[in-house]
């Protein structure tokens, strides 16, 4: 059993975002045991579509969920442009050129949901969306804060009333690129 470290509740309101936007791929950062791996295969919901999924490994062993989209994990630090390099191999083989949508779920302190956004936004369409997850954490709020100071985009936010017990930490920011 995938344990699903979302509040259904949110990720029941980015659902028809992704819709909207016809999402297909997705580039995620913060793999961990797949959880929200399975959800956007869910919403994408047809086997052309394509997900990476970048994770250091060192939380859990990454072991890949049953998708109908094509997946593929990426062990590496999301600071290190080798990693970078990684996906871009991925995409490059998958012919792929862009992503539609990027989830930023990796290390939450200081500047890293910041460096995973200048890290990997730029392999994002014109059109596609970048969300951020828990922007009611200190850091990451911050970060998210800074990101929309700088691009100006229009944005949404996505914040369940209360956490649970085991998932105190919650909120979507959804950048419109
Ligand atoms: C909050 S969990 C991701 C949860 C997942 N998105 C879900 O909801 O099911 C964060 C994951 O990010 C990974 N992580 C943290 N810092 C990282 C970094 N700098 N590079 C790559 N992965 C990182 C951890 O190993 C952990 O598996």
């Amino acid at each position: 059993m995938v344990k699903l470290l979302q509040l259904e509740s949110e990720l029941s309101i980015l659902r028809p975002l992704m819709r909207q936007r016809e999402v297909g791929s997705v580039l995620e950062i913060g793999y961990y045991e797949g959880g929200t791996t399975l959800f956007f295969d869910h919403v994408i919901g047809m086997p052309m579509g394509f997900i990476v999924s970048v994770d250091s490994g060192t939380a859990t062993p990454c072991t890949p969920v049953l998708t109908k989209a094509a997946l593929h994990i990426v062990i590496g630090n999301s600071h290190d442009t080798a990693t970078l390099e990684k996906v871009r191999a991925v995409m490059a083989e998958a012919r792929e050129t862009s992503f539609d949508m990027l989830f930023i779920d990796a290390g939450h302190e200081g500047d890293d949901a910041y460096l995973d956004y200048k890290m990997f936004a730029p392999l994002v369409s014109n059109g596609g969306l970048v969300a951020f997850h828990d922007i009611n954490y200190p850091d990451v709020r911050r970060c998210y804060s800074r990101v929309l100071a700088e691009t100006q985009a229009l944005h949404v936010e996505i914040m369940a009333e209360r956490s649970t017990p085991d998932i105190p930490f919650h909120g979507i920011g959804v950048i419109y690129l």
